[in-house]
């Protein structure tokens, strides 16, 4: 069974012909995209033999030996078919930026481009707007850890994005529970920022922001 935080991802996948899974590691999301008919072929790339290797054992397993391919690759660097989809997730911001601007061309082409960083999701979205991809959805979960992705669409200019939207992305629109959750965690860490360094204007600009959402979901 997929995990939350696959499944969220899963659930973000709009129908393509191509679907490159950049650093598929165990390739669970790789197969589930196939099972659930997301992409008529899969590409599974990884930097490494081994978690290659799970990949494929991962398909084997469960039977499935078409519209699968396989590349040992530094991002989609290896990769020369015409990608729709791409797929960056359980990864660090500055290494999802790494890959994406070492083939910006290709990802460019692509109709969609889906993240989930573990690290610096502001640096992320403030990246991405300004190599012009815009943020069309995001999505959390919660499974022990937050865990948030987002969803890309290539535009011919840069992005602009809001202080708001940069720092908290799109969940402030998102009514649920684990929203507000997630917001009252990110206060109790700009709280615990500010104590050890309270005149940091940023930080008390943040949390102001913050402070002032929370309370309108109160009332
Ligand atoms: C933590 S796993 C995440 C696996 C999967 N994408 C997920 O979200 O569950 C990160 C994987 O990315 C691979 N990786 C790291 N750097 C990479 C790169 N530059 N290109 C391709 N794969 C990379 C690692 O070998 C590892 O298998």
């Amino acid at each position: 069974m997929l995990s939350k935080r696959l499944s969220m991802i899963l659930s973000m996948v709009e129908p393509c012909d191509v679907l490159c899974d950049v650093g598929s590691d165990h390739g669970y999301l790789a197969l589930a995209v196939l099972q659930n008919r997301l992409a008529k072929d899969v590409i599974a790339t990884d930097l490494r033999h081994q978690p290659l290797l799970h990949t494929q054992q991962t398909f084997a397993n469960a039977n499935v030996f078409e519209h699968i391919s396989y590349v040992l690759s530094d991002g989609i660097q290896q990769v020369n078919t015409k990608l729709n989809t791409g797929v960056i997730c359980g990864m660090g911001s500055d290494l999802i930026l790494k890959i994406i601007k070492q083939d910006l061309g290709h990802f460019k082409m692509m109709s969609q481009i889906i993240t989930q960083a573990n690290t610096k999701l502001p640096y992320l979205r403030k990246e991405m707007a300004l190599l012009g991809f815009e943020m069309t959805q995001e999505k959390i979960v919660k499974d022990g850890f937050f865990y948030i992705a987002q969803s890309y669409h290539y535009k011919d200019h840069m992005i602009e994005l809001n202080e708001e939207t940069l720092n908290f992305g799109y969940l402030l629109n998102i009514q649920e529970d684990l929203v507000y959750e997630y917001l009252l965690s990110e206060k109790a860490s700009l709280e615990f920022i500010l104590d050890n360094n309270p005149h940091s204007t940023k930080h008390l600009h943040l949390l102001s922001l913050l402070k002032t959402r929370l309370d309108e979901r109160v009332n």
